[in-house]
């Protein structure tokens, strides 16, 4: 009697240490520290950018439709599109492209409409751009959503006077041919447009430019580029070319007041530019490589920061992320060259990745836009005539607000892998950051496409701190998006499975789901 008691008491003990132990590996396999005493860098609002291009039905029809259209508009743009984007506080859009920036002639989007000349967009799918969306309408767009613009020069098919004279007609409040054509045109104040880019990708569709040749003609651009002192950004090379990215650095060198950002493009295409996936047909194969190659870009994006911090030692240059997001095929039926795919929760977990990596590299990244705004890629917002859907990238957008501006707290995430027919990724992504009320926001995103993650976040060198909200996005199934017509499947749900104590935040973070939780003195 006396032994079975000891042996009960025993077997009792052992199961303590052995729970403890199980407890404790848990805790040692998830675990994130949040230094809360060591916050230096701002996550600009910037990395919250977006891309409009003159592609498919980005611009038109997505968020132009002509002031003569039975959808409600003002001026031509969509009113329930500029209500929707208002609700993600887009902070910058890059436009006009992308490889149709390299063959605009902005002085064909000016003017009287009926004057304008229609041009064929050769570069996406050789439709007729009839020009009815030009400087103006894209800089009355950017008002209206309370976004600033950030315009694209055509380096590959334009001149250096046509540059100079686009930022002096947009910037300038002198007397001059330009300013004087400007208020003819029905605007009297310059919009002082700060942020432009020198070309897009020179490599390529922009010019198919050497290094070399791209650098010198960066100087020449840059150099009469003056009205409103802007901040210019050239061209980055092809994935993964660091060649590139050095000449241009390192041609540039001395011109230090020519160059203040530097481009840098990345996009997700599943397996590869050759097999891409569809965009809701997929399966865990594609779902895992869609993870891996997302996680890929953070190497990419660090081999570029080594590189800018070497010929730019006092970190003057930033790194415009001005491309990124997932690349997939187009939808069954539409037009191939429109680029035009559906949004999963498989976008929605790759976007807070992509989101949570420039974040935490906020000291270089001082810009990043989606591609992109409207019906192409990866949007926020899709539309069918006179209706819309908002994407579950959106979400993760409207989620993610709490970090614009926010000061970035360094982190550090050990984490069990994510297991897929033999290959490893880590499962678990996040970032964290105070806002100016002194609120910490940490933000989690598990990849595994079915296993859930207990996960301890320590919040060291703070105040005590208790939790106040949380958010998640998921749904049932990996490949759910929201339809028109249809209540929406993907969205923003009240989350509430963590606790705090002592300042430890415990969360049990579903599978495949994107959580982010308020914390607060
Ligand atoms: O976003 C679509 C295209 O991708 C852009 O026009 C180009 O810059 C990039 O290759």
């Amino acid at each position: 009697m006396k032994l079975a008691k000891r042996f009960s008491v025993a077997l009792a003990v052992m199961n303590a240490v052995l729970l403890f132990a199980a407890n404790d590996k848990q805790v040692q396999i998830n675990r994130i520290v949040v230094n809360a005493d060591l916050g230096r860098e701002t996550i600009s609002k910037y990395i919250y950018g977006h891309f409009a291009e003159h592609l498919g039905h980005c611009i038109y029809g997505g968020i132009y439709v002509g002031e003569d259209s039975p959808i409600p508009n003002t001026r031509g743009i969509r009113d329930d599109v500029v209500e929707a984007l208002k609700e993600i506080a887009p902070s910058v859009v890059r436009w006009p492209g992308g490889c149709f920036a390299d063959t605009y002639h902005w002085k064909d989007g000016i003017g009287p409409k009926d004057d304008r000349p229609s041009i064929v967009n050769v570069t996406w799918g050789g439709v007729t751009e009839d020009n009815s969306f030009g400087t103006h309408e894209f800089l009355d767009f950017c008002e209206l959503i309370g976004a600033e613009p950030y315009i694209c020069a055509n380096v590959g098919s334009g001149t250096v006077q046509e540059t100079a004279e686009w930022v002096e007609y947009v910037n300038s409040n002198a007397i001059s041919p330009m300013t004087e054509l400007r208020k003819k045109n029905g605007r009297e104040a310059p919009w002082h447009v700060k942020y432009w880019a020198v070309g897009n990708e020179s490599w390529g569709c922009g010019g198919n430019m050497t290094p070399d040749y791209y650098a010198d003609l960066f100087k020449r651009f840059s150099t009469y580029m003056h009205a409103g002192r802007p901040y210019r950004v050239a061209s980055g090379g092809t994935d993964p070319d660091f060649e590139w990215t050095e000449t241009v650095l390192q041609k540039t060198q001395k011109f230090r007041n020519l160059i203040q950002g530097y481009s840098f493009h990345y996009y997700t295409f599943c397996h590869g530019w050759n097999d891409k996936s569809a965009a809701t047909q997929f399966n865990e194969n594609d779902w895992f490589h869609t993870m891996k190659n997302t996680l890929v870009m953070e190497e990419r994006l660090e081999s570029h920061i080594a590189l800018m911090d070497e010929y730019d030692p006092e970190n003057r240059i930033g790194l415009i992320a001005d491309e990124w997001g997932n690349w997939f095929t187009v939808e069954p039926g539409t037009n191939p060259g429109f680029l035009y795919q559906q949004n999963t929760v498989r976008d929605a977990v790759t976007a807070a990745l992509y989101l949570n990596i420039f974040n935490n590299h906020a000291r270089r990244v001082k810009m990043a836009n989606i591609a992109q705004f409207v019906n192409v890629l990866q949007a926020m917002i899709l539309t069918k005539d006179d209706q819309i859907v908002k994407t579950p990238t959106f979400y993760v957008f409207k989620m993610y607000k709490v970090h614009h501006d926010a000061t970035l707290l360094p982190i550090d995430v050990t984490c069990e892998d994510y297991d897929f027919d033999g290959m490893t990724l880590p499962s678990i992504s996040a970032s964290a950051s105070r806002d100016k009320e002194g609120v910490i926001h940490v933000s989690l995103c598990n990849i595994d496409m079915h296993n859930s993650r207990s996960v301890e976040v320590d919040l060291r060198g703070t105040a005590k701190l208790s939790g106040s909200g949380g958010e998640i996005i998921t749904a049932p199934k990996e490949n759910d998006y929201n339809d028109f017509g249809k209540p929406e499947k993907v969205n923003i749900q009240k989350f509430s499975s963590f606790s705090v104590k002592n300042n430890i935040l415990k969360v049990n973070l579903p599978a495949k789901s994107v959580v982010t939780i308020a914390l607060k003195k």
